[in-house]
């Protein structure tokens, strides 16, 4: 019994992985998006909508975020950290910044914790890349 739990455990394993090298080659898959959706909506919308047009949130509208310049915006008001940044963001930069904000871009004004989860964080970042 506990054997067959074991194989079927290390048969998960393996398509992980390989599921996790078709990423990196090639963006991100459909169950990346939809975990990536769900924990925005748990972890990030209370302060960001990634629906065109909606404003008036605590956080910039994340639209389009990837590709698009930190602090950049339009009628945002942003920390001066976040300004100074001056790069687009991207997948990578977006899963370093919700690890931990401050240690990422010192003095953002965004007040989120960090998120543990590696997994967690690259769903996120899939999800937003799709978001445009
Ligand atoms: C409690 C509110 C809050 C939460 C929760 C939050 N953010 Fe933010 N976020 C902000 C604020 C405020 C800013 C602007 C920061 C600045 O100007 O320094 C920001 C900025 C950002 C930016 C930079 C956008 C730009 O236009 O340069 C990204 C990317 C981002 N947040 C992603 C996320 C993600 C992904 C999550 C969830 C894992 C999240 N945020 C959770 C408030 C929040």
């Amino acid at each position: 019994m506990q054997k067959t739990g074991l194989s079927l455990h290390l048969a998960g394993l393996v398509f992980l992985l390989a599921m996790q090298g078709a990423h990196a080659a090639n963006n991100c898959s459909a169950e990346q998006a939809q975990q990536g959706n769900t924990l925005f909506d748990t972890d990030c919308s209370v302060c960001h909508s990634a629906k065109k047009g909606v404003e008036g949130m605590m956080g910039p509208n994340l639209f389009g975020v990837v590709g698009r310049t930190s602090g950049t915006l339009q009628g945002f008001s942003y920390s001066k950290a976040m300004k100074d940044r001056a790069r687009p963001w991207n997948n990578d930069s977006i899963q370093a910044f919700i690890a931990q904000p401050q240690a990422d871009v010192p003095g953002t004004y965004m007040p989120y914790m960090g998120m543990d989860s590696a997994e967690g964080r690259a769903a996120v970042a899939c999800y937003l890349s799709l978001q445009k």
